[in-house]
């Protein structure tokens, strides 16, 4: 039996997230992770006390002209992605890059491109789509005859959080949200209207309010690193149930609700009667993994054709559209921006329909 490749990995980012990848990387019996890359030296010296055969260093250069490096993990500041990615893919190297993906998506299909050109892959880490209440979530949705048609989704994503230097709350928090829709709901949205708050005016908005309009469903998005409060809470409703996802429960993030309002549009009186269904409230079971492990082996299956495509560069590069449109709707002062599919080229445009993204009802 042949023996199973084990990819060499150099870290990039050990601020907040990298320790998280560091862990999980470390763990994974199919990769070993050969550097630690950081340009502040203050963040490695605290690491190689507890990994001593890690090498540690300021500069990716070593890790670029490294050979048995396989493959670059990106978890620097999202400005940094782009120039990083693209040195790593030039060097022959797949990259493994953290959300959000770059910061246009000018730079995000040129990084997706050149790993074509090159027979690289790309993965974006976004990692709800690997958390198993996301999972059982599209499960559900799924079952349309028990859901009945997707209507709206309702999500909110505020703390108090850091204000982030390089982006807006839209690139830093929303961007989880669009990814988890396009997830979701295999379609993607046709207008963007958005309006921001721009609290300390050096050009990124703290509070956003994001509106995505699909063919038949509506979705909309509240972020924000000012709330005093911490909410992580997405309400997902079709005709015959709705659920809710509380993602700061500890344990039975979802509720499934077989309640709503019905419409009687058969009354002999020739009038439209509402009617309220009051039925069960559901908890259904989901994998709790930690869905960074998942990821990291998502990772794997990308770097082995395994068939997965959750992290792929292409899904990725559908996030960062829409949120440049989002962005640019911010600019206009709100103004709702229709999204011609067409635009984004023809090779994403033939992944959009390869998926039947745009068939959806
Ligand atoms: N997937 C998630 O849920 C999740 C959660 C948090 C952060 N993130 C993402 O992870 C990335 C890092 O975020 P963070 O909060 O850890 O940031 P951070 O500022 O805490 O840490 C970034 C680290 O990168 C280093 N760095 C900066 N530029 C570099 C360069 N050119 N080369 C090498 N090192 C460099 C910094 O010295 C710092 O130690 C961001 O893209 C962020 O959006 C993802």
């Amino acid at each position: 039996m042949a023996s199973k490749r084990i990819y060499n990995v150099a870290i990039v980012g050990y601020g907040y997230w990298g320790p998280n990848l560091m862990r999980n990387f470390m763990h994974s019996v199919n990769f070993t992770v050969a550097y630690l890359v950081d340009s502040a030296p203050a963040a490695l010296n605290s690491f190689q006390v507890s990994y001593p055969n890690v090498a540690i260093t300021t500069s990716i250069d070593v890790v670029l002209e490294d050979d048995g490096v396989d493959a670059v993990v990106i978890a620097s500041p999202p400005k940094s992605h782009y120039n990083l990615a693209k040195q790593a893919v030039l060097k022959g190297k797949h990259v493994f890059v953290e959300k959000p993906f770059t910061t246009s998506f000018e730079e995000a299909s040129e990084i997706v491109e050149l790993a074509d050109k090159h027979a690289l892959k790309v993965f974006v880490d976004y990692t709800f789509l690997f958390h198993g209440a996301i999972g059982t979530i599209r499960q559900i949705i799924q079952d349309k005859l028990k859901f009945g048609e997707l209507l709206y989704i309702d999500s909110v994503r505020i703390n108090l959080g850091i204000f982030q230097s390089d982006v807006n709350v839209v690139w830093d928090l929303a961007c989880h949200d669009i990814a988890i829709f396009n997830y979701l709901l295999d379609d993607l949205p046709l207008a963007v209207q958005a309006v921001g708050i721009d609290g300390l005016g050096n050009g990124n908005e703290n509070i956003s309010y994001i509106h995505l309009k699909y063919k038949n469903k509506f979705a909309q998005i509240n972020c924000s690193w000012s709330s005093p409060v911490k909410i992580r809470r997405m309400l997902i409703g079709g005709n015959r149930q709705a659920i809710l996802y509380n993602d700061i429960e500890p344990t039975d993030k979802i509720k499934v609700y077989n309640k709503g309002v019905v419409f009687d549009t058969e009354d002999k009186r020739n009038e439209i009667l509402q009617d309220y269904r009051t039925g069960e409230v559901f908890i259904p079971k989901y994998d709790t993994t930690e869905a960074l492990k998942n990821v990291v082996c998502g990772f794997y299956d990308a770097l082995t054709d395994a068939g997965e495509s959750r992290g792929d560069g292409q899904a990725a590069l559908l996030t960062t559209f829409i949120l440049e449109m989002i962005q640019k709707s911010i600019i206009l002062g709100g103004k709702e921006l229709e999204i011609d599919w067409r635009q984004v080229g023809p090779s994403l445009y033939s992944y959009i329909t390869s998926k039947g993204m745009l068939n959806q009802q």
